[in-house]
């Protein structure tokens, strides 16, 4: 008997590039070639040495430094090999199918699902003769196509059904077809998920032969035959039941039950079923521990997908909306199971271990007290399917276009370093978290834009074609977006939506610009995917200063529009060049809210630009070529000093000194010196608080209180200051020790709950893919 043990438990962010490439799905072929897969990001890349990407295919580039090749790759699916080794792959959205010429660097449509009628398309998979079998999910059908592209033939009529038995090609009934392979004896096996069934295509036979599943739901069958087993239990629901197979060698099959979050194998030499991974008893919110070591007790959410190659299942899960864990199992041929009495949890792995709890709600928040459902229960909705549900409540015209209900989302960020020094024309090197805004929405074909905030349930709108002035709400920086982006010519549609966040407000933290971009994102519909990332950062700058009223620099429109998961961004605020710096992967970082929300912020960060820019006129009169503080040497600076009145001098020293610190904290990323990277941030804090005087005495305490946790390699303030957050760099075995420290004495120095925030990078504003994470 085979016998399955777990390899490796790896946390993953779909946004993450590569990571063993398994970004959502990934796939090895019989080369053992490794590509991922990212859907959000509607790209396919193939996985080089180091993890980092040989190349990648997407309608644009979507890392500068990677060559690409141009397809139209929305929502990709699959890939298989065409016997001149040109890759298949599928794309879900348009129901096109692309070979790809790695040698030639180009693709070519191979088939256009849409004008053949299909109505979406799941993977390509290549048959011994060349054939190109493809399934179209909710169509439940499967085509074949030669290897031009031109039809074979179409299995099934179209129309769900079941037969229990081998029934014609032409006959066959699937309903929903999730995953589709080909096994090592040349069949084509498709997975009819809302059959409960596994079907295997007899092509010489013209058959198609029903091997596994009763074609009714449930959760029986282990240790037994595998015709009487039943998958999934719920036939309505719309993303139910078996969700993917794979194939070993030796012909067994894999199945990933979804609604029953287990992997099962199918042994193809006794017949039988058995579960190998997977407790049906899930958390939904809890990450897999790294030491776990019993397959039967895995956390297994949601299976996105399988991948078998040399005698390891790759089981992607799809955690709580887009991050999950990678799960590889290993297979073994001994007698003996896995071992069962390892220690459940240890101090530190990501993904809130019982003995490190999460952060406090959110108080502030604009969804008063959300949070993203890796941190902690949410007590507002937040899941894409409880905000549609959400979004049905408030208007209850929503129910019958429940498939149309869209959702975008944009995050926070913090600021490793480099503060006040956008607006100077200087660096910054900020990161965008996964504490973010969301809204579910309906287009109206009206103009427009009614939304609900879900932590208070006010309601408010306005009309796309009215001016309307600000008086002061929430929804001013939702007008002004809209203002900003019609400024620029770009069409807007009106809609009715509701909003969540787990984003505190006034931390300094910018969630105001994660409103904008979030609402850009909605107000711009299938148009957003086309706007430069960078341009959208703009005019939601745009919509804050000239609309909102806050003279704001760019930098954290930028962080939220263009961030890259898992890497800070690196800014030129004058050139507008920017480069994602990788963070270290040993490092946790770690938001510390005061609790002291931003008091004065927003006059006296208007007292501090109009400081520094009286600064430059001083400094331009000496010399002519000083446009901003950014051409200032600390030499120039410390020379002039007799000709600047002495708080505009503290205030360039400031911003002259940061600048510099910034390039220096991405030499020392870089370089993993993590030494450096705490004396940068230790000089950005005390430069922030004598020169710049925007700390606070509760940003000064978490600081101090952080720094002298061992394994805490850095801390400071975050943002426009004046209260509000301190940003940490943290060895993952300390964040237990720095919540438990902060806990008991921050309060006991200020009287103030804090909130601690352990927070993952995250990848820019976007729309989240609910309906089809199949
Ligand atoms: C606020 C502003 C940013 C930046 C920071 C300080 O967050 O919105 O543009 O100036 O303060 O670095």
């Amino acid at each position: 008997m085979t016998g399955w043990g777990i390899e490796r438990i790896q946390h993953f962010d779909p946004g993450d590039l590569v990571k063993d490439g398994f970004v959502h799905f990934g796939f090895h072929d019989r080369n053992g070639r490794q590509f991922a897969i990212a859907h959000t990001r509607h790209f396919l890349g193939q996985v080089g040495d180091a993890d980092r990407l040989d190349w990648t295919v997407a309608r644009a580039p979507v890392f500068p430094d990677v060559p690409n090749i141009t397809a139209d790759l929305e929502f990709p699916m699959f890939i298989d090999n065409l016997a001149d080794g040109s890759l298949l792959v599928s794309n879900f959205e348009c129901a096109r199918l692309y070979r790809i010429d790695v040698e030639r660097m180009r693709a070519d449509l191979l088939v256009d699902g849409h004008v053949l009628g299909m109505a979406d398309m799941g993977n390509g998979v290549v048959d011994a003769a060349g054939s190109v079998w493809v399934n179209e999910v909710t169509g439940c059908r499967v085509w074949r196509f030669d290897a031009t592209g031109r039809v074979i033939g179409i299995l099934g009529t179209g129309q769900p059904g079941f037969q229990p038995d081998s029934a014609d090609f032409d006959e066959v009934r699937f309903n929903w077809i999730y995953d589709i392979r080909r096994g090592p004896d040349d069949a084509i096996y498709v997975l009819d998920s809302r059959n409960f069934a596994l079907r295997v295509i007899d092509i010489p036979a013209r058959r198609v032969v029903t091997i596994a599943g009763t074609g009714s739901p449930g959760y029986t069958g282990d240790g037994g035959d595998a015709r009487q087993a039943t998958f999934g239990s719920d036939p309505t629901a719309r993303f139910d039941g078996p969700i993917s197979l794979s194939l070993d060698e030796l012909g067994n099959a894999y199945i990933g039950d979804r609604h029953n979050h287990v992997v099962r194998i199918l042994e193809r030499a006794t017949r039988t079923i058995a579960t190998i991974a997977g407790n049906p008893a899930v958390d939904r919110e809890r990450a897999n521990d790294p030491a776990e070591r019993d397959p039967g007790r895995l956390n297994l959410p949601q299976i996105s997908s399988m991948d078998y190659h040399g005698g390891r299942l790759f089981v992607p899960t799809d955690l709580a909306e887009g991050h999950g864990d990678l799960i590889v199992l290993r297979r073994s041929y001994s007698d003996t199971a896995p071992s069962r009495d390892v220690p459940r949890r240890q101090a530190g792995s990501r993904g809130r271990p019982d003995d490190q709890p999460g952060p406090e709600p959110a108080a502030a928040s604009l969804a008063g007290g959300g949070g993203p459902a890796r941190h902690h229960p949410m007590s507002s909705p937040f899941e894409p399917a409880a905000l549609a549900d959400a979004l049905i409540d408030a208007e209850p015209g929503a129910a019958a276009r429940r498939n149309e209900i869209r959702i975008v989302r944009a995050p926070g960020r913090v600021n490793l370093i480099g503060e006040h020094t956008d607006y100077n024309e200087g660096f910054v090197l900020p990161a965008a978290i996964d504490l973010e805004i969301r809204i579910a929405y309906l287009p109206a074909p009206d103009r427009r834009v009614e939304l609900t905030r879900l932590d208070t349930g006010d309601r408010d709108g306005f009309d796309l074609d009215t001016p309307r002035a600000r008086n002061g709400s929430w929804l001013d920086y939702v007008a002004g977006t809209a203002w900003a982006l019609t400024e620029a010519g770009l069409p807007l549609t009106g809609l009715r939506g509701v909003v969540a966040s787990s984003l505190p407000t006034s931390a300094g933290l910018s969630s105001s610009a994660a409103i904008e971009l979030a609402s850009a994102w909605a107000m711009l519909g299938d148009l957003a995917e086309t706007v430069d990332r960078f341009e959208l950062a703009r005019r939601c700058q745009r919509a804050e200063n000239a609309y909102v009223g806050v003279n704001s620099g760019l930098m954290d429109q930028f962080a939220e529009s263009c961030g890259v998961a898992g890497a800070a961004l690196f800014l030129d605020c004058r050139s507008s060049e920017w480069r994602p710096v990788p963070l270290p992967p040993d490092l946790d970082l770690v938001v510390l809210h005061t609790g002291s929300r931003r008091s004065l912020s927003r006059s006296e960060y208007n007292v501090r630009r109009s400081q520094c820019e009286a600064a430059v006129s001083a400094l331009s009169r000496l010399d002519p070529s000083v446009r901003s503080l950014r051409d200032v040497t600390p030499g120039a600076l410390a020379a002039a000093a007799a000709r600047l009145e002495p708080v505009e001098f503290r205030r360039a020293r400031h911003i002259v000194s940061e600048n510099e610190r910034v390039g220096a904290t991405v030499a020392a990323l870089e370089a993993g010196d993590l030494g450096a990277v705490g004396e940068l941030f230790a000089a950005s804090h005390a430069s922030l608080r004598d020169d710049f005087e925007v700390s606070s005495p509760e940003l000064d305490a978490m600081v101090e209180i952080a720094v002298a946790v061992p394994g805490v390699a850095a801390a400071r303030m975050t943002g426009a200051g004046f209260g509000g957050c301190t940003v940490n760099l943290v060895r993952p075995d300390a964040v237990g020790a720095l919540t438990a420290t902060v806990r008991e004495a921050y309060p006991t120095r200020t009287g103030l709950t804090p909130m601690i925030l352990p927070v993952r990078v995250a990848p820019g504003a976007g729309r989240i893919v609910w309906q089809r994470l199949i």
